[in-house]
């Protein structure tokens, strides 16, 4: 008995030196001194032992078992810090490390420039409204008073879908859509994205920007149109911007004109960013035309209105003083994040 619980302990002895990892340690552990162990078993087998000899043996299994215990757990503690060492030696973290860059995107400026033009006239109670992109020919160009062969019709070069539809040229056929609903009085703006067959160059893309203004009540004149985008001018380019207004022909709107700003860089004296001249061109404007009233169910007799439309583009060209276009449309957030 007493050499066969010496082999037992010599045996799990060894074991445990040329163990190299916690789990098989638990293994030798379970096999020694688990519930079906070596060690176990001997117990087990003390009811052949002579009565007398009992005690004796009894005592040596428990130191038996003490021994291996004793070398079990202090292997135990060793594999456990050389293995928390490997850890922390892995997973080291150096703190001199440069953090990794939060890439947050940036603002366009034509989504810049939308939204101040948007604030400027919802703060004069303009409502925002939207038309789509793919449109009838009739309410990009008949609505308006551009029927087929009417030359306007050439100076905005269409993409044409088929025979009836086409990629709309501006964003005046929202006009017409909204007229067509018959709610007045109507004070809107409608931003958007028009098309036109241009070739790419500093200052003309196939696809641009537009924001369309109208505003139909009894009683609309050109003096309130005046008012009206003098004040937007004002407060987009500052409050010493001067504006003017020269006769333009829009199919329509009668009388059109273009509006000029007085130069916000120069303040009108003429300087490279104006070409000299003192002023910019901003946008076209007019007096909604008797007819597009009539042909979108509008009581001429009773309302009048008038209308505009800015390029965003050119708002936003001008306001960031961006001197090409093509800049607008590399998305390169380099540039973006100018701004
Ligand atoms: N749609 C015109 C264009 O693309 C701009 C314009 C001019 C809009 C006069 C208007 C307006 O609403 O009244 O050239």
């Amino acid at each position: 008995m007493k050499d066969k619980l010496q082999g037992i302990k010599e045996k799990a002895l060894e074991q445990i030196k040329l163990t190299d990892s916690l789990d098989k340690l638990n293994e030798i552990r379970v096999a020694v001194l688990g519930k079906k162990g070596e060690l176990t078993e001997v117990l087990k087998g003390m009811k052949d032992v002579a009565p007398e000899d009992r005690p004796m043996v009894g005592q040596l299994v428990n130191e038996t078992r003490e021994a291996i215990e004793t070398v079990l757990e202090n292997a135990r503690k060793e594999l456990f810090a050389k293995k928390r060492e490997l850890q922390l030696k892995a997973e080291v973290i150096d703190v001199t490390l440069p953090a990794k860059k939060n890439n947050v995107g940036h603002s366009h400026p034509n989504t810049l420039a939308l939204e101040e033009i948007k604030k400027i006239f919802i703060g004069m109670g303009y409502e925002v409204d939207d038309g789509p992109e793919v449109e009838y020919d009739y309410y990009n160009f008949e609505a308006l008073n551009i029927p087929a062969n009417h030359p306007a019709k050439d100076e905005q070069d269409t993409f044409y879908i088929n025979d009836k539809i086409v990629l709309r040229t501006q964003t005046s056929p929202v006009q017409a859509r909204v007229m067509e609903k018959g709610k007045l009085p109507i004070r809107m703006i409608s931003p958007g994205r028009v098309y036109r067959a241009d070739e790419v160059d500093a200052t003309h893309s196939p696809c641009f920007h537009q924001v369309e203004g109208l505003v139909i009540d009894e009683g609309v004149t050109f003096a309130d149109l005046k008012g009206t985008l003098a004040e937007f001018a004002r407060e987009l380019f500052g409050p010493d911007t001067k504006v003017k207004f020269r006769p333009h022909h829009f199919p329509f709107t009668e009388p059109s004109a273009e509006m000029d700003v007085s130069c916000f860089k120069c303040g009108g004296k003429g300087c490279r960013f104006c070409k000299g001249e003192g002023w910019i061109e901003i946008l076209g404007c007019g007096m909604v035309h008797p007819h597009v009233f009539e042909m979108c169910g509008i009581d001429k007799e009773k309302y009048t209105g008038f209308a505009f439309g800015v390029g965003l583009e050119r708002v936003a060209l001008l306001k960031y003083e961006i001197d090409d276009m093509r800049l607008l449309y590399e998305n390169d957030t380099r540039f973006l994040k100018q701004f």
